[in-house]
């Protein structure tokens, strides 16, 4: 971990009100008992200090180590209101372990960090969870602040308050729910952003689609996937809408303890996760994670057809827009007795029964507990063939 500290230059404080939107700024309200605002828009690190508020002293920026210069702005707009703390990360899940976290820990304390200090973090969805973690274990809680870097990060990690670590049983077994006090999707972020990271993100989007918004599988449908650049209209409106079915759904139960009239509440995000990180786990990590969700979601597709009732038009959907981006949808890199034995030792698994999130229509999802093993493996033969 690398570490450098700033003292602040000015004794200028945040002003109380807040910075007025500009029109290229979408402000995406998320409700409940800690409201915060994710702010989608270009160039948005001015914002932080309104977010951070008048009583912090110190600001821990926890940020990606490569990320180099990107975290200047950011730094940038802190010093001169706090005394900065830039710790860098290792990269990806070598982020998210006891020994990264526990280096953090150290270094708040060595700085003096109190309850009324603030974390800011910058970077993928590993920064956002290991930095979260950081966050809401440091003298059980202090504020934090999320500037996603990556598509998937924006549209998933960063917002709704999930927490975590890995161990060696698993990814993210332990962590904490922690709102952040604001997100930063800037978009300009994105432009460094290697094409298939950028892609690897719509997965994530795409499967918003299907399980809430089918407004934006007509927008991927309609536009050419080259189009979906970082300083497009098309690439934004995606954003955002792929962040309100998120604001949406951990709204209404942020702790996943379910949703009411037979929806999965939560969980409904984890459309395609089951089998998704069984790939990542049997692949050493070598698919991406959005790469994984866009096969996980095709096999509950071929799932739902065959233990429920979805129509194989929808499946032949799912395959078309997700191959639309440059995803795949097929897998044979392993055995389906293999992804099976991964899929029970998941954590969405429940005692012995799989579950998984399934579609009985467009945006009509329900939880698919116990699904027979025929059913399971002629979904995998329908995936592991397709390519
Ligand atoms: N990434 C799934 C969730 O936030 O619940």
């Amino acid at each position: 971990m690398t570490k450098r500290q700033t003292r602040k230059q000015r004794q200028q404080r945040p002003q109380p009100q807040r910075r007025p939107s500009t029109p290229a700024d979408t402000v995406l309200h998320v409700g409940g008992a800690s409201p915060y605002d994710v702010v989608v828009g270009r160039d948005l690190a001015g914002r932080l200090p309104q977010i951070l508020g008048e009583s912090v002293e110190r600001v821990a920026v926890l940020y990606t180590g490569t990320l180099g210069a990107l975290a200047d702005p950011v730094v940038d707009s802190l010093v001169e209101h706090y005394d900065v703390l830039a710790l860098g990360l290792p990269d990806g899940e070598r982020a998210k372990t006891a020994p990264v976290a526990a280096d953090c820990w150290e270094a708040l304390g060595e700085a003096g960090f109190t309850r009324s200090d603030a974390v800011v973090t910058l970077g993928g969805g590993s920064a956002t969870d290991l930095g979260g973690f950081v966050a809401a274990s440091w003298l059980r809680g202090v504020r934090v602040v999320h500037v996603p870097t990556t598509l998937l990060a924006m549209v998933d990690a960063a917002v709704g308050g999930k927490t975590g670590i890995n161990t060696g049983a698993g990814k993210n077994l332990v962590g904490a729910f922690h709102e952040p006090a604001g997100v930063l999707c800037d978009l300009a972020l994105l432009e460094s952003l290697p094409r298939e990271e950028l892609v690897a993100g719509l997965g994530e989007v795409v499967k918003c689609g299907f399980i809430a918004d089918p407004r934006i599988l007509e927008l991927v449908e309609s536009t050419e996937p080259e189009a979906l650049t970082a300083d497009s209209a098309e690439l934004r409106e995606l954003v955002e809408r792929a962040i309100r079915v998120k604001i949406d759904v951990v709204v209404d139960d942020l702790k996943e303890t379910g949703g009411a009239d037979g929806h999965p509440g939560r969980e409904v995000l984890n459309y395609g996760h089951t089998l998704a990180h069984a790939i990542e786990r049997t692949s050493d990590y070598s698919v991406r994670h959005g790469e994984a969700v866009a096969i996980g979601c095709v096999y509950v597709a071929e799932l739902a057809a065959r233990a429920g009732s979805l129509d194989p038009s929808l499946v032949e959907r799912h395959r078309a827009a997700f191959a639309r981006v440059g995803l795949p949808t097929s897998y044979d890199k392993a055995t389906f007795d293999d992804l099976h034995a991964a899929m029970k030792v998941d954590k969405k698994a429940r005692g012995s029964q799989l579950r998984f999130v399934v579609l009985d229509d467009l945006a009509v999802p329900r939880i698919l507990a116990g699904p027979g093993e025929d059913d399971l493996r002629a979904a995998y033969a329908a995936i592991a063939s397709a390519g």
